[in-house]
């Protein structure tokens, strides 16, 4: 079983994603966070993301044994390394060398502690449309700009970090544009996807309205 989650930045994808895995008892794949490793990896070199040869290198170097480790680097969260994750994922040779590992995973999931599970669900831009064309199950969660930017704004805030309500949206926009016009797996919702907009729900009514959606599907 494949659950297959795409959407815009900030939209409520990751939060649905955990919870769906947690309900179903399935492993959980947050591919954003593989092109935000790729674009951690090269701003530690002191290279600019959009360097294909050096961001295309940093992908192939993944080892899938040790991924779940460089996938808990608290910095991938950070703004700095998710706008160097968007520039990364403009280039084929990086999500050439990320489909593999993304499809792999999809179809022999396994748990943190390396178990197999019976079923995964992986969030990003284009799981549904390009990396598990025939999962079971695809999502597409969206939200305004303007809700995106408030929510990130408040998670911001409750953290005790720095934050910008208009440099915040500007970012979210300047992200959807690259993410939506790239030539390569472009964020859009694939033909089968069921549309969440999530603009006027929190988490909880979210995961619910899912849920309804799964259960008339698959009664
Ligand atoms: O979901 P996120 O904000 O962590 O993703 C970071 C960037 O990675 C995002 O701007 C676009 C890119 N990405 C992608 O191109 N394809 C995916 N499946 C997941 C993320």
């Amino acid at each position: 079983m494949i659950i297959a989650i795409d959407g815009p930045a900030a939209a409520g994808k990751g939060t649905l994603a955990q919870n769906l895995a947690q309900h179903f008892n399935y492993a959980f794949l947050d591919t954003g966070r593989l092109y935000r490793a790729v674009g951690y990896a090269v701003l530690q070199q002191n290279q600019d993301p959009s360097n294909e040869e050096i961001a295309t290198k940093a992908a192939k170097a993944f080892d899938p044994k040790t991924i779940n480790s460089i996938l808990k680097n608290p910095a991938l969260r950070n703004e700095t390394t998710g706008e160097a994750a968007s520039k990364v994922a403009v280039i084929p040779g990086v999500r050439a060398a990320l489909l593999d590992l993304q499809r792999n995973f999809a179809e022999h999931p396994f748990f943190e502690d390396g178990t197999p599970a019976k079923g995964s669900v992986l969030d990003g831009r284009d799981i549904g449309t390009v990396v598990c064309p025939n999962a079971d199950i695809k999502f597409f969660v969206t939200a305004s700009a303007e809700v995106r930017a408030d929510r990130r704004f408040k998670e911001l805030k409750d953290a005790g970090k720095p934050a910008n309500y208009d440099e915040i949206l500007a970012g979210i926009k300047a992200r959807d544009e690259r993410d939506s016009n790239r030539a390569t797996a472009p964020l859009k919702a694939a033909d089968d996807a069921k549309i969440l907009d999530t603009s006027n729900m929190n988490a909880i009514q979210v995961f619910q309205t899912a849920l309804d959606m799964i259960a008339v599907d698959h009664a």
